[in-house]
């Protein structure tokens, strides 16, 4: 046998300059992948959220300043979440599906405006109800299918607004199929449904319910008896069958960096447009550690290559706006 002194096979060949590692890239980060969260308030001007770096509440009255900076910056697609004033906030959520509430208002504004813009609403209870769960509660348990009557209600007042794709945040059972339904019946053939299919029962959520101020309503309280149970997986691919069946466009995985594998069995299995969401708690984690030096500004591309790399076609992350300029 003839013995070899180098390698026949230098995977190093393709590393060794900057070009050739880019035409060989397995996947990349683009613009098109962002999907930018906003936090927005009834205040005027901006209000930043303590346990997110470099994170604002948006009043209306600069809300069009903030759609036209992500608008420059490229990016196609914001998420909005309101924060609702305690004095809205009830039992049985209301407010949800007041056609002039604060989701609402801003919808007609980006609309209006930034007619291009994909808007994303949410569609669960938890920033309108006094308890801070994402539906109705009885004897200390949130109700499954009255829940899903309200976000039936919910779901229709972002349509008429104007939202593009409503996303279904709440785990209920049944609800993608019961917003579809409601949608088909006023004449929405076209709003997209993307779900928050396997959304899990995380801790990564903090910073989020701060921002948002259903912390303080929440309490002690858990969401593990309606988000699914960290330990899964297998559970997620029947969670998103469930909703594709029932009429789901786009379906998502969250949090994103602790499930990738969630997120890569998802695309392996279902080939249908499979969305990530970095959530608060792995943002501010990342950010934190940034800005106290121990780690470098690139780690943040670096986690979001993660999420391409286990087969996300697109990305929630609070990092958008400053990830599309280092894009630029
Ligand atoms: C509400 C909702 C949550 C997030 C998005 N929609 C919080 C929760 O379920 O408690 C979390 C987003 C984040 O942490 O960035 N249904």
């Amino acid at each position: 046998m003839f013995e070899r002194k180098y390698p026949s096979t230098r995977l190093r060949r393709l590393r060794s300059s900057k070009y050739l590692r880019d035409i060989t890239a397995e996947s990349r980060l683009s613009k098109d992948d962002l999907i930018q969260p906003i936090f927005i308030k009834d205040i005027n001007g901006y209000e930043s959220v303590s346990t997110m770096p470099g994170i604002s509440r948006v009043g209306l009255d600069v809300l069009l300043d903030e759609i036209k900076e992500i608008a420059d910056l490229g990016i196609k697609c914001v998420a909005i979440f309101p924060v609702v004033d305690k004095e809205k906030k009830d039992e049985f959520g209301k407010e949800s599906f007041n056609e002039s509430n604060l989701a609402c208002s801003a919808i007609k504004i980006i609309k209006k405006n930034f007619p291009e813009i994909i808007i994303i609403a949410d569609v669960a209870l938890d920033p309108y109800t006094s308890h801070g769960h994402d539906g109705l509660v009885k004897n200390n348990y949130v109700l499954n299918d009255e829940t899903i009557e309200v976000l039936e209600k919910q779901a229709l007042a972002l349509a008429k607004a104007g939202a593009d794709i409503l996303a279904p945040s709440d785990m209920m059972d049944g609800r993608v199929g019961a917003i579809r339904e409601a949608l088909e019946k006023n004449n929405f053939q076209n709003t997209v449904i993307l779900s928050y299919a396997a959304k899990f029962s995380s801790n990564f959520y903090g910073p989020f319910r701060d921002a948002v101020g259903s912390a303080s309503n929440l309490g002690k309280e858990s969401k593990s008896s309606y988000q699914m149970l960290t330990a899964n997986s297998d559970e997620a691919l029947h969670e998103v069958a469930m909703d594709i069946n029932e009429g789901a466009d786009i379906v998502m995985i969250k949090p994103g960096m602790p499930y990738l594998d969630v997120i890569s069995k998802v695309k392996e299995t279902f080939k249908i447009p499979t969305f990530a969401y970095q959530v608060s708690g792995e943002y501010s984690m990342i950010m934190l550690a940034i800005d106290n030096g121990l780690l470098e500004k690139k780690v943040m591309l670096e986690s979001l290559l993660s999420f391409k790399r286990a087969g996300a076609d697109a990305i929630l992350t609070y990092a958008a706006k400053e990830i599309s300029k280092e894009l630029n």
